[in-house]
C-alpha cells in the first residue's frame, strides 16, 4: 500500500486549467445527460461532469443526438467525451465540442460489442499507433486540454495499461482517467487499484482512477492505494446522486455524512424525475427514469413491489401516489 507520503489534494489541475476538486463524475451512456449532471451539480459546486459519449461519426454527419449535447451554463466544469478510430473525424468532432466544454476526453475504453467491431473505444488499445495518432491529432485540433478514458488492456493477458500510460502522455494527453479493468471483464469482477497505482508511477500526468467507488470509506481507501490524482465515480451515484459530494467532504474534512435517509432519498429523486419531466415532456421523461427507480427505491420495505408499479407508472401522479405510499409503510 502506498499510504506514506500521501496527501489528497483538492484541486487538479488538467492542462494548466484548475479545478477545485479531486473528484469526478464518470461518464456513462443513457445515465449521465444534462439532467442527471445538473442533479449532482445541485450537490456538488467543483466536481468534474462528464458527458455521455458523443460518436464523432455522428457529428460529422449531423446527426447529432441534441439529447446528448445539451447542456447548461452550471454544469461546468464539463467533460464531453468523443468516441471513434478515424483521426481527423474524431478531430473535427472534437473542434465542434470545444466550445461546450472545459475538456476533452476520447473514448478508448468502452467494452460494448457495437462500440469495439467498429474499432472504437477499448479496441484501441489493441492498436497503440493508431491510439497515438488519434491523440496527437485530436489535441492539435482543440485549444483546450485533452484527456484520455481507458482500461487495463484487452484481457488478463494482454494488459497493456503501462505502455499505454506512456503513450498517451508522450501524444499529447493531457490527464488519463483509467478504469481499473480488462475489456474481457466488462463490469465483473473486482477493479485492480494496483494496476493504477502503476500508471500513477509511470507518468507525470494527473491520473484519475475509476472503478467500484460506491462509498467516501472506498474513494479514500482507493486513492491510498493508488496514489492517483483524483477520482471517477460511475455506478455509485446511481439512486445516491449526493454521493460526490460526500465523497469530497470525506476527503477534504474527514466528515462522513450519513447516507440520506428513505424520504430525503425520495425527495433527492423527485427533484430528478421533475427535472426529467420538464426536460422531454411528462411521458418521455417518465419513462426515462424508469432506469432509475429500482436504485431510488432499493433497501426500502417491499422494494420489489414498488420497482414493478413504478416502471409501468406513465404520469408524475402515479409515481408520487407510489412514493408516498412507500413512505407511509416504512
Ligand atoms: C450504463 C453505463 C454506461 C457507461 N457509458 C460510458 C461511456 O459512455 N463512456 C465511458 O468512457 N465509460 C462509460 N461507462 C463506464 C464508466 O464510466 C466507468 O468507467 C465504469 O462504470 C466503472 O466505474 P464505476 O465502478 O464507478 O461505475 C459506462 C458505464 C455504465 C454502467
Amino acid at each position: 500500500m502506498q499510504t506514506q507520503n500521501f496527501q489528497i489534494l483538492r484541486s487538479l489541475t488538467i492542462g494548466g486549467k484548475r479545478l477545485d476538486s479531486c473528484v469526478v463524475l464518470a461518464p456513462m451512456a443513457g445515465i449521465t445527460d444534462t439532467v442527471l449532471r445538473q442533479v449532482v451539480r445541485m450537490h456538488s459546486k467543483n466536481c468534474l461532469l462528464m458527458s455521455e459519449m458523443v460518436s464523432s461519426e455522428a457529428l460529422k454527419h449531423n446527426k447529432k443526438e441534441q439529447y446528448i449535447l445539451d447542456h447548461v451554463r452550471q454544469e461546468f466544469p464539463l467533460s464531453f467525451q468523443i468516441s471513434g478510430h478515424k483521426p481527423d473525424i474524431l478531430a473535427e468532432g472534437a473542434r465542434k465540442l470545444e466550445e461546450m466544454a472545459t475538456f476533452i476526453d476520447i473514448n478508448m475504453g468502452c467494452p460494448a460489442p457495437k462500440i469495439i467491431k467498429n474499432f472504437d473505444g477499448a479496441r484501441l488499445m489493441t492498436d497503440l499507433a493508431l491510439a497515438s495518432q488519434i491523440i496527437t491529432v485530436v489535441k492539435q485540433a482543440v485549444n483546450i486540454p485533452v484527456t484520455v478514458k481507458c482500461r487495463l488492456g484487452w484481457d488478463h493477458n494482454s494488459k497493456n495499461h503501462v505502455e499505454f500510460a506512456k503513450m498517451a502522455e508522450e501524444s499529447g494527453a493531457d490527464a488519463l482517467i483509467v478504469h481499473a479493468r480488462t475489456r474481457s471483464q466488462m463490469y465483473s469482477g473486482r477493479a485492480d487499484w494496483q494496476a493504477i497505482a502503476e500508471v500513477k508511477q509511470a507518468v507525470n500526468i494527473p491520473v484519475i482512477g475509476n472503478g467500484d467507488i460506491n462509498s467516501p470509506e472506498k474513494a479514500l481507501e482507493y486513492m491510498q492505494i493508488s496514489g492517483c490524482d483524483a477520482i471517477a465515480v460511475g455506478r455509485g451515484i446511481l439512486g445516491d446522486p449526493g454521493l460526490i459530494a460526500r465523497i469530497e467532504k470525506y476527503l477534504f474534512t474527514g466528515e462522513l455524512e450519513p447516507l440520506p435517509d428513505i424520504k430525503t432519498r425520495l425527495e433527492i429523486a423527485m427533484v430528478h424525475i421533475q427535472k426529467e419531466v420538464d426536460y422531454r415532456g411528462e411521458d418521455g421523461g417518465i419513462r426515462y427514469m424508469r432506469k432509475f427507480f429500482a436504485h431510488y427505491v432499493r433497501n426500502v420495505r417491499n422494494a420489489c413491489k414498488h420497482r414493478f408499479d413504478l416502471v409501468r407508472c406513465s404520469t408524475l401522479r402515479e409515481v408520487k401516489e407510489i412514493f408516498d405510499r412507500i413512505l407511509d409503510i416504512q
